[in-house]
């Protein structure tokens, strides 16, 4: 709960910095005991608290959906980032899937808990994924439970050529991304040159003359017309060395 919290601050910072969240969804989870016991059954080890403590690094999981896989490695800097967060082990299968392809990024952490019997420090498992990550894992974990060893090979096939066709959504995905940044950004460029001139045509209608100043406008309003980034930048440069004219003008 308090590395979820963690990361629910994380993403209001970011939110407010970039003006977009990138988690879409966190998840917690605490493995039930009946899943304990039958993990260390399986791995053979001594079924027994300490047991538990010493060798199972999923007993709190936590899950990080994002819409993209920048964001993926956004969360996972900045929990590395913190100071009472260690990184014990991190697996990254985005860069390696598994051969069924799966596709994730794994972290294990440890983080001190305050308990009524002291500090205890716990490993937690978190995964962070993309909204398409997801939805295959998902399916897949459910055909797994499903079949349990006894897979198909055809539905083997379909969910590995799936996660194929995933990779290929996700890195669409982020060039609609940068698409989407590169337009807010020309957007708040452009926003800012027309309050400079108009800013700048207030100022000059103390200095100028009239004439000059429904020419200046005039001219303004064509260019503000065009949409084009580049002639509002030099109208905007024009202007300023016109106003830089008159105040030397006037100082002489
Ligand atoms: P366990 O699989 O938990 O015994 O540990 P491990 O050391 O193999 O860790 P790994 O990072 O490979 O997997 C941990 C968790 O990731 C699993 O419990 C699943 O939640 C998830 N996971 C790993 N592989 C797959 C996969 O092939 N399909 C799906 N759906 N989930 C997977
Ligand atoms: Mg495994």
């Amino acid at each position: 709960r308090e590395i979820k919290t963690k990361l629910e601050v994380l993403n209001d910072e970011l939110s407010v910095r970039n003006q977009r969240n990138p988690i879409e969804m966190i998840k917690s989870r605490v493995k039930k005991p009946s899943s304990i016991v039958e993990k260390l059954q399986r791995r053979n080890l001594e079924v027994s608290v300490d047991s538990m403590m010493a060798n199972l690094d999923d007993i709190a999981g936590i899950r990080v959906i994002c819409s993209f896989v920048d964001d993926i490695y956004a969360v996972s800097e900045m929990l590395t980032g913190q100071d009472d967060i260690k990184v014990i082990a991190i697996k990254d299968y985005i860069k390696n899937p598994k051969p069924n392809g799966y596709r994730s990024y794994h972290m294990i952490v440890s983080y001190p808990v305050e308990t009524f019997s002291g500090t205890k420090t716990i490993r937690v498992e978190i995964q962070i994924r993309t909204l398409a990550m997801n939805f295959w894992s998902t399916i897949e974990h459910s055909l797994q439970y499903k079949y349990k060893q006894h897979m198909p090979d055809h539905i083997r096939e379909k969910l590995s050529r799936v996660a194929d066709a995933i990779i290929v959504l996700d890195n669409e995905m982020s060039t609609v991304r940068s698409e989407i940044m590169d337009a807010q950004n020309s957007c708040q460029i452009q926003t800012n040159l027309v309050k400079d001139i108009l800013n700048n045509i207030q100022n000059l209608y103390t200095i100028a003359n009239k004439r000059e100043l429904v020419k200046i406008q005039d001219e303004f309003y064509r260019i503000y017309e065009t949409k084009d980034l580049e002639q509002l930048r030099r109208f905007h440069s024009d202007l300023d060395n016109i106003t830089e004219g008159y105040h030397v003008q006037a100082f002489e």
